[in-house]
């Protein structure tokens, strides 16, 4: 089955064709520019720029895939959550291409395209497993028990990580988005002598939160002169990418030990981090854990993993109807 994947939930306009499930035939992504300026995504600007680069996006993921219009057999288009005006554009054209060309779509929640782009990257990948989904907008840590059926088991109550980082990126005068940024230049630390505040909450409890954090750093950096700011930029950077990694790491292997699960999968742009891969990495093999990491462009938003995730229900014969509407906050566990 060809299956054509349409991703405007935030600031990538993507779009991807995939065959039986699995094949990525092509995941073209286009990263909108234009919020560089502002440090962070200004909504109305987002969905304007989606209008303008959907269809040449089309057009170029439907050559690179060498298909038509009219082999494509079904749709697959994030319907939640995000930005409300963004998710609307490809809803919409979704919805288009569906009622001409006579063929059937889906919408899909965000967060589960996020899971299976593990299930793309390891197509022998079976649930049970714990997914850990960490991005600009969410730090969800799901039970994924089988394909389709997830039990959320902890979420931000405030910043997801993606966005502390590109905060504290801010306080540090680097570029946006952060996390690269951060990633990059805390590997010229050399030693690790700022430590900031982990905040694990309540015992037992699988929620994060960052926003203490984030702030913790602006108050250490606002107490250092310009010269002490710059030498010490570098170990900064490297203390706070520490905190957020530990309780990530401790929350995702306790929830592994808890749910007496063997597997564990990271996704969303965060897991491009390369302490996060690289203490998973150590820490899982340690504790008789397997790790599961798509590569770098599947785990930032796109198109293949929405369109995975589509040829899972549309083979199930599930379908949505043209009166799919967008929601905005819509959670793993609701249906649409
Ligand atoms: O999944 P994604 O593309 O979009 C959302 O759904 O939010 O994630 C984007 C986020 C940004 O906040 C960016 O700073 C972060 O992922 N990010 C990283 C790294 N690469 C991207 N954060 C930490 N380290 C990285 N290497
Ligand atoms: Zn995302």
């Amino acid at each position: 089955m060809l299956v054509l994947g349409i991703e405007t939930s935030c600031d990538e306009t993507a779009v991807a064709v995939i065959g039986n499930g699995q094949k990525i035939l092509s995941n073209v992504v286009f990263s909108q520019w234009v919020h560089k300026r502002y440090w962070g995504v200004v909504p109305e600007l987002a969905s304007r720029e989606h209008i303008k680069t959907i269809l040449p996006i089309l057009k170029t993921a439907l050559d690179e895939a060498k298909v038509t219009l009219k082999e494509i057999e079904g749709i697959a288009v994030t319907c939640g959550p995000g930005l409300v005006g963004s998710l609307l554009i490809g809803l919409s054209l979704a919805k288009g291409l569906a009622y001409s060309l006579k063929i059937p779509f889906i919408g899909i929640n965000h967060l589960e395209g996020h899971i299976f782009a593990n299930f793309l990257e390891y197509p022998d990948l079976s649930p049970p497993l714990i997914c850990l989904i960490v991005s600009g907008g969410h730090s969800t840590l799901v039970y994924v028990k089988d394909k389709g059926d997830y039990r959320i088991l902890g979420r931000t109550r405030d910043d997801a990580p993606g966005e502390a980082f590109d905060k504290v990126a801010r306080v540090l005068d680097l570029e946006y988005p952060g996390g690269p940024s951060i990633d990059k230049l805390s590997q010229s630390c050399k030693s690790s002598k700022i430590r900031f505040p982990r905040a694990y909450l309540e015992e037992g409890s699988f929620d994060f939160s960052f926003s203490g954090l984030k702030t913790a750093v602006a108050i250490y950096v606002s107490k250092l002169s310009i010269k002490e700011k710059e030498e010490q930029k570098p170990c900064i950077a490297k203390g706070f990418q520490e905190a957020i990694v530990d309780v990530l790491v401790e929350k995702f292997f306790k929830a592994a030990l808890e749910l007496k699960v063997k597997k564990i999968a990271l996704a969303g742009g965060v897991a491009n981090n390369s302490y996060l891969r690289q203490k998973l990495s150590l820490e899982s093999s340690k504790e008789g854990l397997e790790l599961y990491v798509p590569s770098p462009i599947l785990c930032t938003d796109n198109a293949a993993m929405i369109a995975a995730a589509g040829d899972f229900h549309l083979q199930r014969k599930e379908s949505s109807s043209l009166n799919l509407n967008a929601f905005p906050h819509l959670s793993l566990d609701q249906k649409v």
